[in-house]
């Protein structure tokens, strides 16, 4: 309403200084006077024209800033989802591998076993001796690959229950036998003194409890013998039962 005051005081002002304004005549005032509200109603037209327009431009404003509100507030909430998806599927994939790998190992406990004899050609007589240990080398299994031919040491891959069995042949003249030990410390043994009866032959088993990394060898007693040959009389085998 301002804006249209101030329009009609300025065309009235206009008028005023018009040249020649008040030397005509009444008619010609009347005339021009008539011709000027005339143009006065056209302009207020107008200017309702532009205010409606304004106002609805202004509507529309704030309709597209609600649209613009609407949108950035959905986008935001795509991003917030689109992480939180990321989120689930890194811990879907670790939870996919696990299983994967609980499958793959799933009734397939580590295969690990073992079984050699002394002598790998020709006769061996092992003892009396000082470096006691007993190295079988012919191997005939080393599933997991526990046992060590060179050394006659085996090394548990996992932590497990075991089972182990050996035999020993030797002749009378000598203690024949051997003790299995684990870590430094005898478990249990065959044996047989020197006697008469030209040759022994002895067998023994044990089930034990090793953690990764444990040892296990055979060894022979102070001044004992064995003898193999390729009919395997001496031998040393052991197997994961189960681990635990
Ligand atoms: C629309 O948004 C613009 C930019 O944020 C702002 O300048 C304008 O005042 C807003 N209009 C309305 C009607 O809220
Ligand atoms: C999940 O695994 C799929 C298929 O291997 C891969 O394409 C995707 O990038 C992984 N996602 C994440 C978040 O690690
Ligand atoms: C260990 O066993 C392998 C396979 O039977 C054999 O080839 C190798 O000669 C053995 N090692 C020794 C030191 O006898």
């Amino acid at each position: 309403m301002e804006f249209r005051t101030l329009l009609l005081l300025t065309l009235l002002g206009l008028s005023l200084v018009e040249q020649g304004f008040g030397q005509r005549g009444d008619v010609d005032v009347r005339e021009w006077l008539s011709a000027k509200e005339e143009l006065i109603k056209k302009l207020e037209d107008k200017l309702k024209d532009v205010e409606r327009w304004r106002s609805e431009v202004k509507a529309l404003e704030v309709r597209l800033n609600e649209t613009v509100d609407e949108l950035t507030r959905q986008k935001s909430e795509v991003e917030r989802l689109n992480k939180e998806n990321e989120g689930l599927e890194t811990r879907l994939n670790a939870t996919e591998k696990e299983v994967d790998e609980l499958k793959q190992n799933s009734g397939k406990a580590p295969q690990i076993a073992f079984s050699a004899s002394l002598a790998n050609f020709g006769e061996i007589y092992k003892g009396p001796c000082t470096d006691k240990t007993l190295i079988f080398k012919r191997i005939f299994s080393n599933t997991g690959n526990g046992y060590d031919n060179n050394t006659g040491v085996f090394t548990a891959p996992v932590n497990g229950l075991y089972y182990f069995s050996f035999s020993t042949y030797g002749y009378n003249t000598h203690v024949m036998g051997a003790i299995l030990v684990k870590n430094g410390i005898r478990q249990v043994s065959t044996y047989d003194h020197p006697s008469d009866d030209g040759s022994d032959s002895s067998s023994n088993s044990v089930v034990l409890r090793l953690a990764a990394g444990d040892k296990v060898h055979m060894e022979l007693w102070d001044k004992g013998r064995v003898f193999d040959n390729l009919n395997g009389h001496t031998t040393f085998s052991g197997f994961l039962i189960f681990p635990v």
